[in-house]
């Protein structure tokens, strides 16, 4: 085997992994500033994660309820979040959404208007007010298109079909990355200034999940603590209350929340409307662990469908209404011979959004590592143990402003150490040995023994032993990692599971180690042997990287709201559900 350096070197003075809103609203900003980027996507130019994201996006406008403010959308994110937030994100997320999405409306997205031609709002899970902006179901879809145009009419650079393997740092400062062309399977190296991870999630890490199975692989997160960035939240987890049952190939595939806010009902097989016993206030839209957990129970205790999935029903609401508000669900469920405007879809908890991730100044939206940022879906602290629907949309074009402006303003004042000859050859090496392992285990199934072992310990309900098996269990699949079967080049899909599996190790540990850190039910986190919240653990839990693959705890108190923000959870304003009836 030779090792080489990396056939093609480019530099640029910031680089941005991953091109889903996240990435993408932090090079418009800073094309914008006249900053040079290039962003890079494991896939072609607009086919990011963003565009599952389906039901909307929050922002406090007030077009249906004038009594909404900011203060109270923070109060909102706060409360979900079981005050393990970051506030200071909390507090700029939603200050900053109004105008992220009047801007996204000045550059073309086509949001469902009012009669009176303001922004049009809907009821989404534990929001006090109708806050939620649209594009029928298909507003990740409509953000993306958004971003991709404006990107395009900016001539931002874009290279897909891209694999990053690992980030580069210099005397404690960002340098450039390392990774392959998945078309050529050439090494390539990125020289930059500053680099910004914008990567998405982990949630693939699950047997059962939202995301496509290649993808939200963690690897965003493992990127950064491998580059020595402290991972907070790991242990919260979101499981949406409504993925698909079937087909085969669309287990776990959202069934939007936007179904329930539009006044969706969820019944057992008995007919019973189980939301009722749970929580009798605001029903199917209380927070998604709550559904998540409600729906769960019923399916565990046999008031489920042979396919272990509970009803969702719309069937009440007029055809018209039903077509407008939920096209992408019509059309979805048409193709499998289910009219969901005359009949319930079967729904069942899916793994969905991961809470927690790369630590971050959310000022600046920079890690501890100088010229190393994170935004989106991989930072962790502005949704705490549980995340309101609608806001990570929000999330991305929030936080890329942040991390553009911020870059804009100090690239050229601090020192850009140049990418070295040494770590390059290092990285390649091992992307070199990777691609000739001759072991006996093939990536897809460790992959899908990894899916499975998370899914049954550290799921939707956890134990301190289930945990400490899932620890053993990962730690058998990191000895049979060691012995991976590849012999396959970096064109394929073998190649490209291989490399997932690495970063999936890595992350999967994070979470198993977060959950067991914490004994007490708080959010996503539902222990079964602590089923309470402990206010003593109104903590953050940090993995921090310990050098040869190990890894640290630490624990740190949780920040306090500013006082405006403060009065209005004080308020304590709540969603009255019955407006949907
Ligand atoms: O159900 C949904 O449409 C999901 C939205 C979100 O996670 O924000």
């Amino acid at each position: 085997m030779t090792t080489h350096v990396a056939s093609e070197s480019v530099s640029t003075d910031v680089l941005v992994i991953g091109a889903g809103g996240a990435g993408l609203r932090t090079s418009i900003e800073l094309a914008k500033h006249d900053i040079d980027c290039l962003v890079l996507g494991k896939r072609a130019h607009g086919d990011a994660h963003t565009i599952w994201a389906a039901g909307g996006i929050n922002a406090s406008l007030g077009s249906l309820d004038p009594e909404d403010r900011w203060e109270i959308h923070a109060a909102d994110t706060l409360d979900e979040g079981h005050f393990v937030n970051d506030p200071t994100a909390v507090e700029m997320l939603c200050r900053r959404a109004p105008d992220r999405i009047r801007e996204l409306a000045e550059w073309g997205m086509a949001f469902d208007r009012t009669d009176a031609g303001t922004i049009n709002q809907r009821y989404f899970g534990a929001q006090s007010f109708r806050r939620t902006c649209f594009v029928g179901d298909r507003t990740g879809q409509a953000l993306m298109d958004t971003l991709v145009q404006k990107a395009m009419d900016l001539d931002i650079p874009y290279r897909e079909n891209l694999y990053i393997t690992d980030l580069v740092t210099e005397g404690g400062r960002a340098a450039g990355a390392v990774g392959f062309d998945m078309d050529s399977g050439r090494p390539v190296a990125f020289d930059a200034d500053a680099v910004v991870i914008a990567a998405g999630g982990h949630t693939s890490l699950y047997r059962r999940s939202s995301s496509r199975p290649d993808e939200n692989t963690g690897d965003a997160q493992a990127l950064a603590f491998e580059a020595g960035v402290p991972l907070r939240d790991m242990e919260f987890v979101q499981f949406h209350p409504t993925g698909k049952v079937k087909p085969e190939a669309e287990v776990g595939h959202l069934v939007t929340e936007a179904v329930r806010g539009e006044g969706g009902r969820l019944y057992n097989t008995e007919g019973e409307r189980f939301m009722e016993r749970y929580s009798p206030a605001q029903m199917e839209l209380d927070a998604r662990d709550v559904v998540a957990r409600a729906n769960e129970q019923e399916i565990r205790e046999g008031r489920g469908t042979e396919n272990d999935a509970v009803l969702l029903d719309i069937s009440h609401r007029d055809d018209d209404y039903v077509h407008e508000r939920l096209p992408r669900m019509v059309e979805e469920f048409a193709e499998h011979g289910v009219d969901i405007t005359a009949e319930p879809m079967e729904v069942a908890p899916t793994a969905h959004y991961a809470m927690g991730g790369i630590e971050v100044n959310f000022e600046t939206a920079e890690t501890q590592i100088d010229g190393l940022y994170a935004v989106g879906e991989c930072t962790a602290g502005v949704h705490g143990a549980n995340r309101l629907g609608g806001n990570s949309l929000i999330e991305t074009v929030v936080f890329g402003e942040v991390a553009g402006t911020h870059i804009a303003e100090t690239l050229g004042t601090r020192p850009s150490p140049a990418l070295s000859e040494a770590a390059v050859r290092d990285q390649v090496a091992a992307q070199d040995a990777l691609a000739t392992a001759d072991g006996r285990h093939a990536p897809g199934d460790l992959i899908e023994r990894l899916r499975g072992l998370m899914w049954d310990h550290a799921g939707i309900l956890r134990d301190e032993d289930g945990l400490l098996q899932g620890l053993r269990a990962l730690q058998q699949l990191r000895a049979d990692a060691d012995d991976l079967a590849v012999q396959a080049d970096r064109t394929s899909r073998r190649y490209e599971r291989a490399q997932n599996l690495g970063v999936m190790l890595t992350t999967a540990e994070t979470i198993l180690r977060g959950a067991l850190e914490r004994p007490e039910s708080r959010g996503a986190h539902a222990r079964t042997d602590h089923d309470t919240k402990d206010p003593a653990w109104r903590q953050n839990i940090r993995c921090l990287p310990a050098g040869d693959g190990n890894m640290d705890i630490d624990v740190a108190a949780a920040g306090t709201p500013s006082r405006r923000v403060q009065e209005a959870v004080d308020e304590e304003h709540e969603l009255d559900y019955h407006h949907l009836e």
